[in-house]
C-alpha cells in the first residue's frame, strides 16, 4: 500500500519551477512599484502652479501606497524562498514619467501616471492569471493591489478628462471673444 503525502501547493517540492516563475513575476512587480515611488515623489514636488496642488497632493498620498505595495511584493518573494533583489539589479523603464520641460505641464504628468498605472495593471493581471490554481495566496494579494492600481488610474483619468473638457471650453470662449 502506498501513502501519498498531502499537497503543499506552491511550497510542494514538485512545484519548485512554478515557484521560481512566481518569484520572477513578483520581482518585476517590486521594481515597478519602486520606480513609481521615485517618479511620484519627483512629480509631487516638481509641479508648479495653483492648479497643480491637487495633483501634487494626490501623488504624495500615492507614494505611501505604492511603497506599501513594494513591501508586500518583497514579503511575498521572501515567503516563496526568493531573495529580494538589490539596487544594482534595478533598470528604469518609466521614460514617460521624467520631469516635463515646463513644471506647469500638469497634463504631461497626468498622462505619465495613467501610463504607469496601466503598465502595473497589465503586469498584475498577468500574475493573477499565472497564479490561477498554482498559488492562491499570491493571487489573492495581487488582486488586492490590482484593485488599488485600478482606482489610481481611474482617478487620474478623471483629472485628464477635466483638463480636456476645459481645453475645449477655453477654445469656445476665445472664439466668442474674437467676434
Ligand atoms: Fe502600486
Ligand atoms: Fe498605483
Amino acid at each position: 500500500m502506498t501513502t501519498t503525502s498531502p499537497s503543499k501547493g506552491i511550497f510542494d517540492s514538485a512545484n519548485i519551477e512554478a515557484r521560481d516563475g512566481v518569484v520572477e513575476l513578483l520581482a518585476k512587480a517590486y521594481w515597478m512599484e519602486m520606480e513609481t515611488v521615485m517618479s511620484y515623489i519627483a512629480a509631487s514636488v516638481n509641479l508648479d502652479g495653483v492648479r497643480a496642488q491637487e495633483i501634487k497632493e494626490s501623488l504624495a498620498e500615492d507614494v505611501t501606497e505604492e511603497l506599501g505595495h513594494a513591501q508586500r511584493f518583497a514579503d511575498r518573494i521572501k515567503e516563496l524562498y526568493g531573495v529580494v533583489p538589490g539596487s544594482e539589479e534595478f533598470s528604469a523603464e518609466q521614460s514617460f514619467l521624467q520631469p516635463p520641460e515646463e513644471q506647469t505641464d500638469i497634463v504631461h504628468v497626468i498622462r505619465g501616471v495613467i501610463k504607469a498605472e496601466t503598465g502595473a495593471i497589465e503586469h498584475y493581471t498577468r500574475i493573477v492569471e499565472e497564479t490561477e490554481g498554482v498559488d492562491p495566496v499570491t493571487q489573492d494579494m495581487v488582486i488586492d493591489i490590482l484593485h488599488d492600481e485600478q482606482g489610481h488610474r481611474r482617478l487620474f483619468e478623471g483629472f485628464l478628462r477635466e483638463y480636456e473638457v476645459e481645453g475645449i471650453e477655453g477654445g469656445r470662449v476665445l472664439d466668442g471673444g474674437e467676434r
